[in-house]
């Protein structure tokens, strides 16, 4: 069923007040319901948000033959006990990037696994040539054939090996960690990324018996041993760092008075440290972000020439889009570089119709004037982090305004209409039947 947002923007005026809850972190959870391949028992998971990528690989689990069930709000329960399948439904892969990351549990545990090429968010070209690369390194063979890879051992057992990564990539150091457990001997992946969803599953497997060493260094070292067992243990996902990021960007923007709750902010150091020498009024706590007394409109002076995302700890490419809607309100100049996806920057086009002025010098680098007014319009969600983009940039333009495609937003985020209502944003999601 097709749905759009409605969204009755506030025209600059900082008044939205409350609190807003964090949810776990999808790209924390994906990875984490992957290696429950790795497992002889199930396990329960909890802090899962209704969003449509976690039905999405729980769906591919299960046409894999894999259990997973809801136990109750935000609570899962999976078991891979029954897994007898090894090839990926092209429809869900197709929809979904994360689907990569089953390669390498599938390939670990039963020696071979098939696959389309995975599709997702339309940001930029995603190749897949370092997992190709790494399976034939653990002495995988690889065949390509009807627009499907085929990915087999020999002996039903990939072999521990030295993977080195041309950059650092998050799914792919997934990936070969969850490759690593079962592998024989030690396998060590060097120049790894250091994203602290990475740890969240680290830190899980490591408790159930998994052997891994380095998690939150560039070198990461595994000795592969035999199926884990999660004994009862609870996986707990961390708070989403990018929905916390993004929420306190739309506090900054819109917000009087903001309290973002259930969150970690070390994970967010960055965008906290930028937005606090733009003259935000935010405090810190423990697991909280308060914004208070933001009343000034239009003041923020952004200093330094810009941003670049870059690998955590640096500026995440997936807070890049409502970074741009809140360097649309500073003053000055300031330049973006989007070094890690050359398609990231096409919403800037509707942003500039909403009355921005930003100047795309190239795929990966814009220049941001402001402070500019933005007025409502329609809007197609592009993917995931730029849709959410163009709910802070409607909600802070002026008028009405409409996004489509909203299945995208949905993918990352649980009924964010329902959470912004409460904290006084005039949001409405109508669907086909309403239209
Ligand atoms: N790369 C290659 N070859 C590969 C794999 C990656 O060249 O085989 C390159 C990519 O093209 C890119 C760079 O490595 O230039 C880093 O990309 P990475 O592989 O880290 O991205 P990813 O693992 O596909 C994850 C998140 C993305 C997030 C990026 C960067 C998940 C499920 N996805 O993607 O999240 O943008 O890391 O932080 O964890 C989202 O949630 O909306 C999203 C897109």
């Amino acid at each position: 069923m097709k749905e759009k947002f409605i969204v009755k923007g506030l025209g600059g005026k900082k008044i939205l007040s409350g609190k807003i809850k964090i949810n776990g972190a999808k790209n924390a959870i994906l990875p984490t319901m992957a290696a429950s391949i790795l497992f002889k028992d199930g396990f329960e998971l909890n802090n899962i948000p209704n969003i449509e990528d976690v039905k999405r690989m729980s769906e591919l689990l299960g046409c894999l033959g894999s259990e997973v069930s809801k136990k109750s709000e935000n609570k899962y329960l999976i078991n891979s006990k029954g897994l007898n399948k090894f090839d990926l439904d092209r429809k869900i892969s197709e929809q979904m990037r994360a689907s990569i990351i089953l390669t390498g549990p599938l390939l670990a545990r039963f020696g071979q696994v098939s696959f389309p090429v995975p599709g997702g968010c339309v940001i930029g070209a995603r190749p897949i040539d370092f997992f190709v690369a790494g399976f034939k390194k653990m002495g995988a063979e690889t065949k390509f054939k009807n627009d499907r890879y085929y990915i087999s051992t020999k002996n039903k057992k990939l072999n521990g090996a030295k993977i080195f990564f041309k950059t650092p990539s998050v799914t792919a150091t997934e990936t070969f960690i969850m490759a690593g457990v079962l592998a024989k001997g030690k396998t060590i992946l060097k120049n790894v990324a250091l994203e602290p969803e990475i740890d969240n599953l680290i830190n899980f497997l490591v408790s159930c018996g998994a052997k891994i060493k380095g998690g939150g260094t560039t070198t990461i070292e595994i000795v592969g041993g035999t199926l884990l067992e999660a004994k009862g243990k609870k996986y707990i996902a961390m708070p989403d760092r990018i929905e916390t990021g993004s929420f306190l960007i739309l506090g900054a923007l819109c917000a009087k008075d903001l309290e973002i709750t259930n969150c970690n902010p070390n994970d967010i150091d960055i965008l906290i440290e930028i937005l606090k020498d733009s003259g935000v009024p935010i405090k810190v706590g423990k697991t909280s972000i308060k914004i208070e007394k933001n009343d000034k409109i239009n003041n923020s002076q952004f200093k330094g020439s810009g941003i670049k995302t870059k690998e955590y700890p640096g500026f995440p490419t997936d807070l890049q889009a409502p970074m741009v809607i809140f360097l649309t309100q500073t003053t000055g100049e300031s330049l973006v570089f989007e070094t890690i996806f050359e398609g990231r920057l096409n919403f800037i086009e509707d942003i500039t119709r909403m009355g921005a002025d930003i100047i795309l010098l190239d795929p990966h680098r814009a220049i941001v004037r402001g402070p500019k007014d933005l007025r409502a319009r329609e809007l197609e969600s592009p993917d995931i982090r730029a849709g959410l983009a163009f709910v802070i940039a409607t909600i802070l333009a002026k008028g009405e305004s409409v996004i489509n495609n909203i299945y995208l937003i949905d993918r990352g985020y649980e009924r964010i209409e329902e959470r912004l209502i409460k904290i006084g944003v005039d949001i409405k999601r109508i669907s086909s039947e309403e239209i």
